[in-house]
Protein backbone atom coordinates (compact mmCIF):
# COMPACT_ATOMS: atom_id res chain seq x y z
CA UNK A 1 0.00 0.00 0.00
CA UNK A 2 1.39 3.49 -0.80
CA UNK A 3 0.65 6.20 1.45
CA UNK A 4 -0.30 9.79 0.10
CA UNK A 5 0.04 12.88 2.29
CA UNK A 6 -2.94 15.21 1.49
CA UNK A 7 -1.76 19.11 2.25
CA UNK A 8 -5.15 20.00 4.42
CA UNK A 9 -3.98 23.43 4.35
CA UNK A 10 -4.63 23.52 0.41
CA UNK A 11 -7.50 25.12 -0.74
CA UNK A 12 -10.39 22.61 -2.45
CA UNK A 13 -12.44 25.74 -3.49
CA UNK A 14 -11.03 28.17 -6.24
CA UNK A 15 -11.42 31.70 -3.99
CA UNK A 16 -12.57 33.48 -6.95
CA UNK A 17 -15.24 31.22 -8.14
CA UNK A 18 -18.67 32.71 -8.22
CA UNK A 19 -21.19 32.23 -5.57
CA UNK A 20 -23.91 29.49 -6.00
CA UNK A 21 -26.49 30.43 -3.28
CA UNK A 22 -29.17 32.50 -5.20
CA UNK A 23 -30.45 35.99 -3.43
CA UNK A 24 -33.53 34.06 -2.93
CA UNK A 25 -31.86 30.84 -1.27
CA UNK A 26 -29.97 33.78 0.79
CA UNK A 27 -33.09 35.06 2.05
CA UNK A 28 -34.80 32.08 3.00
CA UNK A 29 -31.92 31.46 4.99
CA UNK A 30 -31.49 34.90 6.90
CA UNK A 31 -35.29 34.33 7.60
CA UNK A 32 -34.70 31.69 9.90
CA UNK A 33 -32.84 33.33 12.11
CA UNK A 34 -35.00 35.04 14.54
CA UNK A 35 -36.41 31.81 15.56
CA UNK A 36 -33.47 30.06 16.85
CA UNK A 37 -30.66 31.75 19.72
CA UNK A 38 -27.83 30.92 17.49
CA UNK A 39 -27.07 31.07 13.98
CA UNK A 40 -25.56 27.74 14.23
CA UNK A 41 -29.06 26.47 14.95
CA UNK A 42 -30.01 27.48 11.40
CA UNK A 43 -27.65 25.71 10.32
CA UNK A 44 -30.35 22.04 9.51
CA UNK A 45 -32.97 24.12 7.68
CA UNK A 46 -30.69 26.16 5.76
CA UNK A 47 -28.42 22.72 4.61
CA UNK A 48 -32.16 21.31 3.07
CA UNK A 49 -32.85 24.27 1.72
CA UNK A 50 -29.78 24.56 -0.81
CA UNK A 51 -29.79 20.77 -1.22
CA UNK A 52 -33.41 21.36 -2.59
CA UNK A 53 -31.78 24.28 -4.82
CA UNK A 54 -28.65 22.70 -5.93
CA UNK A 55 -29.47 19.35 -5.77
CA UNK A 56 -26.49 18.67 -3.92
CA UNK A 57 -23.62 20.40 -1.20
CA UNK A 58 -20.57 21.37 -3.05
CA UNK A 59 -17.59 22.64 -0.81
CA UNK A 60 -18.53 26.22 -2.37
CA UNK A 61 -22.07 25.72 -1.51
CA UNK A 62 -20.79 24.99 2.30
CA UNK A 63 -18.40 28.25 2.41
CA UNK A 64 -21.47 30.17 1.39
CA UNK A 65 -23.67 28.90 4.26
CA UNK A 66 -21.29 29.31 6.48
CA UNK A 67 -20.66 33.25 5.59
CA UNK A 68 -24.02 33.64 6.08
CA UNK A 69 -24.37 31.85 9.47
CA UNK A 70 -20.75 32.99 10.39
CA UNK A 71 -19.64 29.85 11.28
CA UNK A 72 -16.23 27.71 9.95
CA UNK A 73 -16.96 25.69 6.89
CA UNK A 74 -15.41 22.66 8.46
CA UNK A 75 -18.49 23.08 11.04
CA UNK A 76 -21.04 22.50 8.25
CA UNK A 77 -18.87 20.01 6.68
CA UNK A 78 -19.42 18.43 9.88
CA UNK A 79 -23.04 18.73 10.57
CA UNK A 80 -23.69 17.39 6.68
CA UNK A 81 -21.49 14.26 6.96
CA UNK A 82 -23.18 12.81 9.81
CA UNK A 83 -26.53 12.84 7.65
CA UNK A 84 -27.08 10.40 5.02
CA UNK A 85 -29.57 12.36 3.09
CA UNK A 86 -26.97 15.37 2.28
CA UNK A 87 -25.19 14.86 -0.69
CA UNK A 88 -21.67 16.50 -1.85
CA UNK A 89 -21.98 15.52 -5.23
CA UNK A 90 -23.82 15.74 -8.02
CA UNK A 91 -26.73 13.04 -7.81
CA UNK A 92 -29.97 11.83 -10.16
CA UNK A 93 -32.92 14.61 -10.45
CA UNK A 94 -34.92 11.51 -8.59
CA UNK A 95 -33.10 9.56 -5.58
CA UNK A 96 -34.50 6.07 -4.85
CA UNK A 97 -33.66 5.44 -0.99
CA UNK A 98 -34.84 1.73 -0.39
CA UNK A 99 -35.14 0.19 3.36
CA UNK A 100 -33.18 -2.37 3.72
CA UNK A 101 -33.91 -2.87 6.95
CA UNK A 102 -35.43 -6.38 8.79
CA UNK A 103 -38.85 -5.88 8.56
CA UNK A 104 -38.59 -4.76 5.21
CA UNK A 105 -35.72 -7.60 4.40
CA UNK A 106 -38.36 -10.02 5.75
CA UNK A 107 -40.97 -9.16 3.30
CA UNK A 108 -38.89 -9.27 0.20
CA UNK A 109 -36.69 -5.65 0.34
CA UNK A 110 -34.08 -7.26 -1.61
CA UNK A 111 -36.45 -8.66 -4.36
CA UNK A 112 -38.22 -4.73 -4.79
CA UNK A 113 -33.89 -3.80 -4.40
CA UNK A 114 -33.58 -5.87 -7.55
CA UNK A 115 -35.94 -5.23 -9.49
CA UNK A 116 -35.32 -1.86 -9.16
CA UNK A 117 -31.84 -2.07 -10.02
CA UNK A 118 -32.74 -4.60 -13.26
CA UNK A 119 -35.11 -1.47 -14.60
CA UNK A 120 -32.96 1.07 -14.34
CA UNK A 121 -29.43 -0.47 -15.00
CA UNK A 122 -28.01 0.60 -12.08
CA UNK A 123 -26.34 -0.61 -8.88
CA UNK A 124 -26.35 1.18 -5.65
CA UNK A 125 -24.64 4.58 -5.14
CA UNK A 126 -24.70 5.00 -8.96
CA UNK A 127 -26.93 7.03 -11.18
CA UNK A 128 -28.64 6.32 -14.71
CA UNK A 129 -26.84 7.75 -17.15
CA UNK A 130 -29.71 10.28 -17.96
CA UNK A 131 -29.24 11.39 -14.74
CA UNK A 132 -32.79 10.94 -13.49
CA UNK A 133 -32.35 8.63 -10.87
CA UNK A 134 -29.65 7.52 -8.45
CA UNK A 135 -30.20 4.99 -6.18
CA UNK A 136 -29.25 4.11 -2.64
CA UNK A 137 -30.65 1.73 0.61
CA UNK A 138 -31.03 3.00 3.98
CA UNK A 139 -31.77 1.51 7.59
CA UNK A 140 -35.53 1.79 8.93
CA UNK A 141 -37.52 4.48 7.30
CA UNK A 142 -39.84 4.26 10.20
CA UNK A 143 -42.76 2.59 8.06
CA UNK A 144 -42.07 -0.96 9.27
CA UNK A 145 -45.93 -1.70 8.70
CA UNK A 146 -45.75 -0.69 5.05
CA UNK A 147 -42.76 -3.04 4.20
CA UNK A 148 -41.69 -3.06 1.45
CA UNK A 149 -41.15 0.42 1.09
CA UNK A 150 -39.16 3.36 -0.80
CA UNK A 151 -38.78 6.76 -1.22
CA UNK A 152 -38.36 8.47 -3.97
CA UNK A 153 -36.95 12.00 -2.97
CA UNK A 154 -39.09 12.75 -0.31
CA UNK A 155 -42.20 10.82 -1.49
CA UNK A 156 -42.86 7.22 0.72
CA UNK A 157 -44.04 4.02 -1.48
CA UNK A 158 -45.39 1.81 0.78
CA UNK A 159 -46.05 -2.24 0.28
CA UNK A 160 -44.13 -1.84 -2.74
CA UNK A 161 -43.83 -5.29 -4.69
CA UNK A 162 -40.85 -5.90 -7.72
CA UNK A 163 -44.04 -6.27 -10.03
CA UNK A 164 -45.27 -2.83 -9.25
CA UNK A 165 -41.49 -0.94 -9.87
CA UNK A 166 -42.40 -0.38 -13.79
CA UNK A 167 -45.90 1.52 -12.62
CA UNK A 168 -43.76 3.56 -10.26
CA UNK A 169 -40.79 4.56 -12.26
CA UNK A 170 -42.78 5.27 -15.06
CA UNK A 171 -45.11 7.51 -13.49
CA UNK A 172 -43.84 11.02 -13.92
CA UNK A 173 -45.14 12.18 -10.68
CA UNK A 174 -43.65 9.43 -8.49
CA UNK A 175 -41.92 12.07 -6.15
CA UNK A 176 -44.19 14.66 -5.73
CA UNK A 177 -45.47 15.51 -2.64
CA UNK A 178 -47.68 18.13 -0.87
CA UNK A 179 -44.77 19.80 1.02
CA UNK A 180 -41.35 19.50 0.83
CA UNK A 181 -39.57 19.01 4.05
CA UNK A 182 -37.62 22.60 3.54
CA UNK A 183 -41.30 23.81 3.83
CA UNK A 184 -41.77 22.68 7.33
CA UNK A 185 -39.12 24.72 8.86
CA UNK A 186 -41.24 28.16 7.63
CA UNK A 187 -44.10 29.18 10.12
CA UNK A 188 -47.78 28.46 9.47
CA UNK A 189 -48.18 31.84 8.23
CA UNK A 190 -45.70 30.94 5.33
CA UNK A 191 -46.29 27.36 5.09
CA UNK A 192 -49.74 28.45 4.23
CA UNK A 193 -49.21 30.70 1.07
S1 LIG B 1 -37.71 -1.96 8.44
FE1 LIG B 1 -38.25 -0.96 6.61
S2 LIG B 1 -39.28 0.79 7.33
FE2 LIG B 1 -38.64 -0.16 9.14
Amino acid sequence: MVWQAIDRNEAVIDPEAPAVLSAAVRKKIESFLPRYETRLAALLPALHVVQDELGYLSHQAMKEIAEILELHPSQVLDTLSFYTHFWTHPKGRKVITVCRSICCETLGGNKLLEAIKAKLGIDEHETTPDGEYSLVTEECLALCDYGPCMLINEKVHKCVKPEDVGRILDDPNNDVVDMPRSDLFDGPHEAGK
